[in-house]
């Protein structure tokens, strides 16, 4: 199941000057490539530029808050489509199929509970299913139907429902 947003990239429009400077090795007389290679040298020195500057506000913790941000996006998409009918909406263990379980879902916003549930442990129940932790075999593993990406987008989509309590954070 592969869950890419529709127009994730915007069309890319390419400017004449770069246009040009693709078809440098096409042939052209040599005093038109020694031009177009001054120019091909401004571009990538542009372009360096660019990626440098990209590269620092990534660094400063914006670019890597909108990645989360997408991560919990791309979890709560997950969540919805396969946990949602055990866990809840709200996570709060109430699903349709929850009340004839034994023992039900627990509540991923009760953040002293989710708080003794170590992360590694959290990952590998959802993985491998609740019998590789001592749990209930009616959580199933989702080890062939997601990937590790996948896993890992729920896995912290669940966390954050006992983040937004405003207890301390489960490590
Ligand atoms: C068929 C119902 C069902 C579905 C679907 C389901 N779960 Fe579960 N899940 C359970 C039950 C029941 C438990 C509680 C097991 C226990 O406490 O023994 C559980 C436990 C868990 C736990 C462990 C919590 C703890 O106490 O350590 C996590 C994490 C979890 N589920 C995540 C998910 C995720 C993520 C999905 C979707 C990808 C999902 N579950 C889908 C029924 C389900």
């Amino acid at each position: 199941m592969r869950l890419a947003p529709p127009n994730a990239f915007p069309p890319i429009r390419i400017p004449p000057l770069v246009r040009e400077l693709l078809l440098f090795p096409v042939a052209a007389s040599e005093s038109q490539k020694c031009r177009r290679k001054g120019r091909y040298m401004k571009v990538i020195a542009i372009a360096t530029g660019i990626l440098g500057a990209a590269a620092l506000v990534m660094a400063d913790g914006k670019g890597a808050a909108a990645k989360k941000a997408m991560g919990l996006e791309e979890g709560k998409k997950i969540f919805e489509a396969n946990c949602v009918v055990c866990h809840g909406a709200s996570g709060k263990g109430d699903g349709a199929a929850a009340a004839a379980m034994t023992p039900m879902p627990r509540d991923f916003t009760d953040a002293a509970y989710m708080q003794t549930r170590p992360v590694d442990q959290l990952r590998k129940v959802i993985s491998e299913g609740g019998q590789s932790a001592g749990l209930s075999p009616l959580m199933m593993p989702f080890n062939s139907s997601l990937d590790a990406g996948q896993i890992d987008a729920v896995l912290n989509y669940v966390i954050a429902f006992s983040k937004s309590g405003g207890a301390k954070k489960p490590k």
